[in-house]
């Protein structure tokens, strides 16, 4: 029988029980319930709504739970409809009447805010971290493989040569601004809703601050009807997961296209590959374009919890079991996938030559050349014109700016003398991009300073 079944006559219908259950979504929160419990009993007492020894006898039987669903031992029924009620209904089977007293100036309504919140703050924090071991592991790369010159894109075409390090850094800063957004939502998430009961607050002399205090809230919600029914911090995790989520997909579909045949910059590991039931030379890069894929479902949870919390009037609706599911799969997504990157940057192969060669093809030296030119006097518009009629030059001869003569140069423009070839070396324009945030080397040394002291602060 329901612990609600007093003012009603006939059961639920088999169907509408399991139908109206979140049991097995919520039991994921029992240690957030149990917690959340022993709280409430501990203030109860305090407040002497209850005896320390009902309080102590509470204690221990949620402990008694705690262990045999940790070991596997408790047995769920669906016909409990949640977790809040499966383990109140169970500790009352075990230690009678005290069990009964634990829902005094309590509800569901407080209860599952509770738990919601400090299963968010735990799950966050797993995210926090996993987001640092990723940021860590796009640092070392970007040091391990100092030196190295792939080619710089924009519109997906050689744009200019750059460091594979600053690559890597831009990833760096991608991922650090997804854990100020995870940090946020961790601080959007500590609050404490217990004690509002129902949607009004409640007659008995309930210690708010103090079960704030032994859940580890920061502090306690301020109005009980927007206690109960504000889930806008698992929105806010699930925002952060889809950025982060958006933000993996970016640098997986550059994985991908790196270890193609076309590019042929990166060996993935074995580890993060997986091959083809045919076709037996296949490497695919599998594990990237999953995550890519899976940036999808976060973001469809963010957009499912927005439309579930729409025209949704104060304070408590049923609507709002529906938010549970989308927010723990949006961070096992996040944090899985954010592990599954970390791995494959950590273990990819470089193929320096080829990005090398890669780097020098498509004419990445044009800009130099026309900086070249307007530093020896000449507009840079009418640089940029001379350029770029020299790369059509080389186009219809099937040249490289490099392989063209001093003679060739100079007739195009005599302004051009021998130390021309500084601006075409690919090495020395990387070198040379030495503005604060640029690709040069030593702009780079000290990006990779400050990306440690961001770490260090993470
Ligand atoms: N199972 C509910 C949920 O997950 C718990 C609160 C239900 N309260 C109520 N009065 N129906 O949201």
């Amino acid at each position: 029988m329901a612990l609600w079944s007093g003012r009603f006559e006939g059961g639920v219908g088999e169907f509408t029980q399991e139908f109206g259950a979140s049991l097995f979504v919520d039991k994921e929160m029992y240690a957030q319930d149990i917690a959340g419990s022993q709280a409430h009993a501990s203030m109860l007492a305090a407040q002497g709504v209850i005896s320390t020894d009902d309080a102590n006898a509470i204690h221990e039987g949620l402990e008694a739970i705690k262990q045999s669903i940790d070991d596997g031992s408790f047995v769920f029924d669906v016909n409990d409809e949640d977790i809040h009620m499966a383990i109140e209904a169970e500790l009352t089977r075990v230690i009678g009447t005290p069990g009964a007293r634990l829902h005094t100036g309590r509800s569901r309504n407080d209860q599952v805010a509770v738990d919601l919140r400090l299963h968010a703050k735990a799950l966050l924090e797993d995210l926090l971290e996993q987001n640092v071991s990723l940021c860590e592991v796009l640092l070392k790369k970007a040091e391990d493989t100092f030196g190295v010159i792939m080619p710089g894109y924009t519109h997906l075409q050689h744009a200019q040569p750059v460091l594979f390090s600053h690559y890597m850094l831009a990833y760096f800063w991608m991922f650090t601004r997804d854990y100020v957004r995870l940090k946020h939502a961790y601080e959007a998430a500590d609050a404490n809703p217990l004690g509002s009961a129902a949607l009004a607050g409640t007659t008995y002399p309930l210690d708010r601050f103090m079960t704030t205090e032994l859940l580890g809230f920061d502090h306690a919600i301020p109005n009980s009807l927007d206690a109960v029914s504000d889930r806008d911090y698992l929105l806010d995790l699930e925002y952060a997961c889809s950025v982060a989520m958006m933000h993996l997909s970016r640098l997986c579909e550059e994985i991908i296209l790196w270890s193609s045949t076309e590019f042929g910059f990166i060996t993935l590991s074995d580890a993060f590959s997986t091959g083809s039931s045919i076709m037996p030379q296949k490497k695919n890069p599998d594990f990237a374009e999953l995550t890519r894929g899976k940036m999808g479902r976060v973001v469809g949870d963010l957009v499912a919890l927005l439309v579930t919390m729409k025209s949704l009037p104060l304070a408590y609706n049923k609507d709002l079991q529906e938010c549970k599911e989308g927010a723990f799969d949006a961070a096992k997504t996040l944090h899985d996938c954010m592990y599954c990157v970390a791995g494959m940057v950590d273990t990819m192969e470089l193929h320096e030559e080829a990005m090398l060669v890669s780097a020098k093809k498509g004419f990445t030296a044009a800009t130099d050349v026309a900086d070249y030119l307007a530093k020896k006097g000449m507009p840079f518009r009418e640089a940029h014109e001379v350029v770029g009629n020299l790369v059509l030059y080389c186009e219809k001869n099937g040249k490289e700016l490099e392989e063209l003569s001093f003679e060739e140069l100079h007739d195009v423009c005599p302004l051009f003398e021998k130390d021309v070839v500084s601006a075409l070396d690919t090495e020395a324009i990387v070198a040379a991009r030495t503005t604060y945030g640029g690709t040069g080397h030593s702009a780079v040394k000290l990006q990779m300073k400050e990306a440690h002291e961001f770490l260090a602060s993470m």
